[in-house]
């Protein structure tokens, strides 16, 4: 039989463990019988990444990312599956078959997704080209005193005053015109023509953790400033941007937020630039002064120690007590480094230097030092208020009463009375939750229907060979959701070797923790049968009451004594 791909990718995963290649990534240890590291795919200082040597496979406890060899090479360098497995035929010198059409490892097309990043891959160094060209903006960036180590770092560019530089090179390298506009790189008229969005200004690329472009800023440039334009034009949210998730600069402050265990945060793009330029190299930017709670939740995951260089003015103080009040609840130690009300640490560490920077970071005020301080100025009932709120979202317990203490003592108010206030509000909250079920978007929602389907994918995931017992026994007919059924045709298709290709990745992470050496062991496949086997029939029971009551309901009175004798007499039975 002519070699498969199937094979080829058996090849290579005898030749490449999966231990093996995560050690060129990550400092693996041993904990109990798993290896363990700090996860590569998010940043964390505990080790909740672990593989499964015997499986091959990885998985963060984290953030779930799960998979092969393939997955993780692909992760690790932003290649799809295909990319990868060519990649690491290649390492290992494994020879892949030729791509027969309808093969299912043939270069897939390129989703959407894959589309907007390469057009803005394409767009950045377009961008950076522009500016080497530039006369003016390169005075502008001199002017700033951005160094050119810092403009090649952070990968500024330019875009120029042409209506269709980027609309034109992206037609002619054959892309999708609508994507562009979709991911914000363009716009299309009243008339149907495309033209970029971003023009005249100094480009900021927004990058993944991983390094890789997926939104931009463009900051005015005063000299080609036409006045009317706002100071940034920024990506708005679109399919691999989400603004309220993402952190200017983390791609190049990861290491350091790792090895400082600190980390700074700004407001803006130029902050973030100076910073760096003066060894400053574990900071990042919020972009703004909104701070929303899935860019806090990024920030814990970070690092517990954060220092905050908002602005000096009115709006960037303000910022900084939300954030303080969010970061501390989350148990996060935080620090506010205030500057004069005319300086940003960009202005700051430019025209006073580093030394003033260094005094004011000594005299840094502790979080919920500068909150009191700042609930000092307004009125005590706005005070009280927001130390009610403040205390009632504490995470972590032990908090609380130290930080009740330090509240009533700084705002001179009763702690005893405070404290009862937190208590009767969280009471007030807790009834509404329990009358609602608000989720997230506030609405009520509808109980969860409990389904077996996760009870039944699990064993038929431990024992891939016993699809066909777990189909006999009507195991496929009772899964309800749809998400359920569709997994179950890629468990049919694809062998225990290949099927992590094909699977999205909460499937992924589904596959590989079902087999993890967390899970029990796999030596029990007749007991774990025979649960699915009896959870199956007890809703079939279930259904056969069900149809029998309710033709009790619907017929006559002798029937229905029928009825009820006979169930009587089949419960007695049992
Ligand atoms: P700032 O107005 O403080 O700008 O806004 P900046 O970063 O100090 O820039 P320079 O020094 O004047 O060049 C802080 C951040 O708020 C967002 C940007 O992310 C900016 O970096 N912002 C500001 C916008 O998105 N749009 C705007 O029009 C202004
Ligand atoms: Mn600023």
């Amino acid at each position: 039989m002519a070699r498969t791909s199937r094979d080829a990718i058996a090849e290579i995963k005898a030749k490449l463990s999966m231990v093996d290649l995560a050690r060129r990534y990550v400092e693996l240890r041993p904990m109990g019988n798993r290896l363990v590291a700090p996860c590569p795919f998010h940043q964390e200082t505990k080790p909740s990444f672990s593989i499964n040597a015997d499986e091959g496979t990885y998985y963060c406890f984290g953030c779930q990312a799960a998979g092969d060899i393939f997955d993780f090479y692909g992760r690790m360098n932003g290649m799809d599956f295909r990319e990868s497995l060519e990649a690491l035929a290649e390492e290992t010198g494994v020879e892949l078959p030729k791509f027969q059409k309808g093969d299912a490892f043939a270069p897939r097309q390129v989703s959407h997704k894959q589309e907007m990043m390469k057009m803005h891959e394409i767009a950045a160094h377009h961008f950076k080209q522009n500016l080497q060209k530039s006369e003016i903006v390169r005075k502008y960036i001199e002017e700033r005193q951005i160094a050119p180590e810092i403009v090649e770092r952070f990968g500024l560019g330019f875009s120029s005053d042409a209506w269709q530089a980027l609309a034109d090179i992206f037609k002619r390298s054959g892309f999708n015109l609508d994507i562009g506009v979709e991911c914000g790189l363009l716009m299309k008229s009243k008339n149907g023509r495309y033209y970029d969005r971003f023009r005249n200004r100094l480009m900021f690329p927004i990058r993944d953790v991983n390094g890789r472009t997926i939104a931009f800023g463009g900051r005015v440039i005063p000299a080609l400033d036409d006045g009317e334009s706002a100071k940034y034009l920024n990506t708005n949210g679109t399919p691999i941007y989400k603004k309220s998730q993402q952190l200017f600069g983390l791609d190049v402050a990861r290491r350091s937020v790792t090895a400082q265990k600190s980390i700074m945060i700004t407001e803006g793009y130029m902050d973030i630039l100076t910073l760096y330029q003066f060894g400053y190299t574990n900071a990042v930017a919020c972009l703004g002064t909104s701070f929303p709670e899935e860019q806090v939740k990024r920030i814990t995951e970070l690092s517990k120690n954060v220092e905050l260089l908002f602005d000096g003015d009115n709006p960037g103080r303000e910022a900084a007590f939300k954030a303080c009040g969010k970061l501390l609840v989350k148990g996060i130690s935080c620090k506010v480094v205030l500057f004069p009300p005319e300086d940003d640490i960009d202005s700051l560490l430019k025209e006073k230097g580093k030394e003033v920077f260094e005094n004011l970071r000594e005299k840094s005020t502790e979080g919920l030092n500068f909150c009191i301080q700042t609930l000092k100025k307004r009125s005590p009932k706005d005070a009280v208020e927001w130390s009610r709120e403040f205390l009632g979202q504490i995470e972590m317990p032990e908090l609380f009463q130290p930080m009740a203490t330090k509240l009533a003592l700084g705002l001179g108010i009763d702690e005893a009375e405070l404290r009862l206030g937190v208590v009767e509000q969280k009471k007030a909250q807790n009834t509404r939750t329990l009358n609602s079920q608000p989720n997230e978007t506030g609405k009520a929602a509808a109980p969860k229907k409990k389904t077996m389907d996760a009870d039944i994918l699990a064993v038929a995931t431990r024992y891939p060979h016993c699809l066909q017992a777990l189909q006999e026994m009507g195991a496929d007919l009772a899964l309800e959701l749809p998400k359920a059924k569709a997994y179950w045709d890629k468990l049919l298709q694809y062998s225990e070797d290949e099927i992590l290709a094909f699977l999205d990745n909460s499937e992924k992470s589904f596959w590989v923790k079902c087999r993890s050496a967390d899970a029990p062991p796999r030596n029990n496949e007749e007991g774990e049968l025979e649960a699915i086997r009896y959870l199956i029939q007890a809703k079939q029971k279930k259904s056969y009451v069900q149809s029998v009551v309710t033709a009790v309901r619907e017929s006559g009175e002798d029937s229905q004594k029928a009825y009820l004798r006979a169930l009587y007499n089949n419960a007695r039975e049992e």
